[in-house]
């Protein structure tokens, strides 16, 4: 195992210099790519030492260093591992040029610049610059760049990287050049670079001021005809900004490209974002409905942080939330408003529960600022961003949208240009609220999922509520965190009789509220109000009751959940459930026409995993089965209805496809309807409905199943999200065994170097936690192999494939010691820094 050093949060300590001016020179090539730096220095007079630190690292080999006009001997150089140390530098402006070489062709890691489908491509955050050239490789150093790009015009006739296009022409020899200049003062996470055989499309954004922007999306040839949905939602992102925040686009031109071979979703370097391709291409026949709403998103991620993020930007990696949690809570936002907020809400409170949740409670878990990292990369998790966001919610909720709105221009007016840290943050909202919001502090720094105990007690004077919380993280100094708690109650007549936000703001209070009736449901965070665990007694008849009357959407998504899952945990007999679970179907099936997005949901079932985690019920294989048979003894029952549903949602938009393809689930576990999919399948004029159809006779192990695979992979060979897709899916069905896993491992269109394909298959494996927690003896040593094996193509990708085995608590002891032993004996292997960390935090 490699040594593993940490880093701390509290050993933060400013350069001694500072970088203004940065000029890089590119002359490409795929094996010997040159790489010339200029920097011009200036002392920070706020440290009294004179060292220089350039990060390096043993990818890149220097060829000269030069220091003012002095030559430095390579051998003279001191390193400390592979970051160059220059001491006692005497000049307060100083100039240091130097010169390296680069493999972009064998970058397999695909931090730094690489070459993926023949185009040179660049990603940096957090610490790949210094992959391309030796340099003070942190955030809070911000400096104004100028990029020079030489390359072959036939192979590389686009050549772009940040900011203006200042000069382009023809050299000898088949070279050409382009000469890119970025006004804007940057850290070097942000530096882009791109360089091939591309196409684009093309429009503009007009500012309030009637000032255009230039908005390129990039791609190859044959896939520029998919950008025109990701354009559009560019459009719509620059306005939503305007519209909401007052925020203008700073930049003339803005671009984006699409590159396949891609460890994240997309960078928002400044004005030349990178997007994985599959966040950009998209049309109907290769992206589903959800996939359009997720392009939507991350178009809008990145733009939106050409504020927050860009023009101010995290100090050190520790603040990384500070960016990330405010940019995922504008994006979400941004869907909330586009589309349905109160289905978006539901659709990331489910997605925190999946994802976050559970590394909040495993052996990964951190604050959103994390105290110490090792490899900075093993921090972008669900916890930075998602818990992120919802801290950043808590905001707006206290202080309200405008209240939010000041806080958040009052910190860009006063940070702008600037590096900053989550207290400047805090400090603002306070500051331009005038209210003390300290008790936000400790959502900063303590782990853990908070838990809400709730009572409810009728009293004299009225309905008393007792709220406590219960924190799980670690250290003996935990402090009480603000929760705020927004709850209803519906009276006797089905009618919201009273609604109110209440702030706990130590480890518990009551509050009586004036309210007479005594049969009452008591409706608990609504919105979701906080990122919490609630431990409330609710009867079935209050669940109902909100189910129904509630008007907050989560709420009523939320009290079925809890329902179905409940009812399940129940220790009532089979026909009690199957009696109980029908019932409210005589209504809903009336109803859900109205609101067709809305019941598709509801009609989902919770998931096996997450009813194990929210109920006393720990058997996982009982639960399954037991799911399937209500889903199924609800689809005989009403089986005349669910279909005329069906058809009548045929001809229809994405929310009819919604409804039809969740009633599509429950008559696909009739023997009988095997055909219905089936017919399906083969009508389908998009991908949502071909995919559901796919899906539901996978997941229900139809005898077509094999047949319609065969066809679709036919069908879609060249388009790779779609091939993911196909993966994907196979791997994710309950009935997946090591047979079919292998076949796929060693499947033509298995390609260990490309992230995407490797997560459809070991991702989605590490996400099927029934088929994982039902028989771990076999898929965890399977999927730890395989992860081995990615590690030595790329580490990023194979630490986060890493994440199940912090995650083995719920397993029987014996399991858990037997996967920890190979885990344990895996780590005496060669295996790099960044999966060394996540393995051995898991132990
Ligand atoms: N900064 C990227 C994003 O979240 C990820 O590295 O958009
Ligand atoms: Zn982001």
């Amino acid at each position: 195992m490699p040594a593993l050093k940490e880093i701390f949060r509290k050993d933060y300590q400013a350069p001694d210099f500072w970088v203004t001016d940065v000029s890089l020179k590119f002359v490409l090539s795929p094996n010997a790519t040159l790489v010339t730096t200029e920097l011009k220095l200036s002392k920070n007079t706020e440290t009294t030492s004179r060292t220089l630190v350039l990060n390096g690292t043993e990818h890149s080999q220097l060829l000269s260093l030069r220091i003012n006009d002095t030559a430095v001997a390579l051998d003279d150089i001191q390193y400390v591992e592979h970051d160059i140390h220059l001491k006692d530098l005497q000049d307060d402006e100083l100039a240091v040029t130097l010169s390296n070489q680069l493999d972009p062709a064998n970058n397999s890691a695909l931090e730094g610049l690489y070459l993926s489908n023949k185009i040179f491509c660049s990603d940096c955050e957090p610490e790949g610059f210094r992959n391309i050239t030796y340099y003070p490789d942190r955030p809070d150093i911000m400096a104004k760049y100028t990029v020079i790009i030489i390359a072959d015009k036939a192979t590389c006739p686009i050549l772009l990287s940040n900011g203006n296009l200042v000069e382009a022409k023809d050299l000898d020899n088949g070279l050409h050049q382009a000469v890119w200049h970025d006004p804007f003062p940057k850290p070097s996470y942000l530096f882009a670079l791109v360089a091939g055989d591309l196409g684009y499309i093309e429009d503009k954004h007009i500012r309030p001021d009637g000032s255009p922007v230039q908005l390129r999306i990039y791609a190859a040839h044959n896939e520029v005809d998919k950008c025109h949905y990701a354009l559009g939602a560019l459009k719509r992102a620059m306005k939503w900004d305007e519209d909401r925040f007052d925020l203008v686009c700073d930049v003339d031109q803005y671009n984006i490209v699409a590159i396949h071979d891609f460890n994240g979703g997309a960078m928002e370097n400044k004005g030349l974002n990178i997007f994985n391709a599959k966040y950009v291409l998209a049309n109907s026949e290769i992206a589903t409905d959800a996939d359009f709403e997720t392009i939507e998103s991350i178009i809008g991620h990145e733009y939106f942080h050409n504020w927050t993020g860009n023009r101010v930007t995290c100090r050190d990696w520790f603040q990384l939330s500070l960016q990330e949690g405010l940019t995922v809570f504008r994006d979400q936002e941004f869907t909330s408003d586009l589309r349905h907020r109160g289905l978006k809400r539901i659709d990331d409170v489910k997605m925190l529960r999946a994802y976050q949740f559970p590394e909040d409670a495993g052996r990964l878990k951190h604050p959103i600022r994390p105290e110490s990292y090792v490899e900075m990369r093993n921090f972008y998790t669900t916890t930075v961003y998602e818990k992120g966001a919802e801290v950043v919610r808590l905001y707006q909720t206290l202080l309200g949208e405008e209240g939010f709105k000041k806080g958040l221009t009052h910190y860009l007016n006063k940070f702008d240009g600037t590096a900053a840290t989550c207290d400047d943050f805090l400090i603002s909202m306070a500051e331009a609220n005038h209210e003390d919001l300290s008790g936000f502090e400790h959502w900063y720094s303590q782990a853990g999922t908070p838990r809400v105990q709730v009572a409810k007690e009728i009293t004299e004077n009225g309905i008393k509520l007792t709220f406590k919380q219960l924190l799980c993280s670690e250290g003996s100094n935990l402090q009480p965190q603000w929760i705020p708690i927004r709850f209803a109650l519906i009276g006797s007549e089905d009618k919201i009789i009273y609604e109110d936000t209440f702030i706990l703001k130590s480890w518990e209070e009551s509050i009586t509220l004036p309210c007479k009736e005594t049969n009452v449901a008591l409706s608990l965070f609504r919105d979701f109000s906080a990122p919490v665990i609630v431990d409330y007694p609710y009867t079935e008849e209050e669940l109902m009751k909100i189910a129904f009357f509630e008007t907050d959407y989560f709420a009523r998504w939320e009290a079925a959940q809890r329902y179905i899952s409940e009812l399940i945990a129940s220790e009532q007999t089979w026909e009690e459930k199957q009696a109980k679970f029908i019932a409210p179907f005589n209504n809903l099936l009336q109803e859900c026409r109205q609101e067709p997005s809305f019941y598709a949901l509801f009609f989902t079932l919770p998931d096996p995993i997450s009813i194990q985690s929210t109920t006393a019920e720990k058997d996982l294989a009982k639960i399954w089965e037991q799911r399937g048979n209500l889903i199924q003894y609800a689809a005989k029952t009403y089986e005349a209805q669910w279909l005329e549903i069906y058809q009548s949602q045929m001809i229809g938009n994405a929310s009819a496809r919604d409804l039809k393809n969740s009633v599509l689930n429950y008559l696909a576990t009739l023997p009988n309807h095997e055909v219905t999919v089936a017919k399906q399948y083969e009508a389908a004029t998009n991908m949502t409905d071909r995919m559901a159809a796919l899906r539901a006779s996978v997941l229900n192990n139809h005898s077509t199943a094999k047949t319609l695979l065969t066809n679709f992979l036919e069908k879609y060979k060249a388009y790779p999200s779609v091939v993911d897709k196909w993966f994907a899916l196979q791997v994710s069905s309950p009935y997946i065994t090591l047979e079919v896993l292998n076949h796929l491992r060693h499947h033509g269109e298995f390609n260990s170097h490309n992230p995407n394909r490797v997560r459809s298959l070991l991702g989605a494996l590490g996400q099927n936690k029934v088929a994982l927690y039902q028989q771990p003896q076999l898929f965890y040593p399977w999927l730890l192999d395989n992860i081995m094996m990615i590690d030595k193509i790329n580490p990023q990708v194979a630490a986060r494939l890493a994440t199940p085995f912090s995650q083995l608590d719920f397993l029987k002891q014996s399991d858990q010691d037997a996967i920890r032993n190979l885990v344990k004996a895996q780590l005496a292997n060669q295996l790099s820094t960044n999966l060394a960390e996540q393995l051995s935090k898991s132990l």
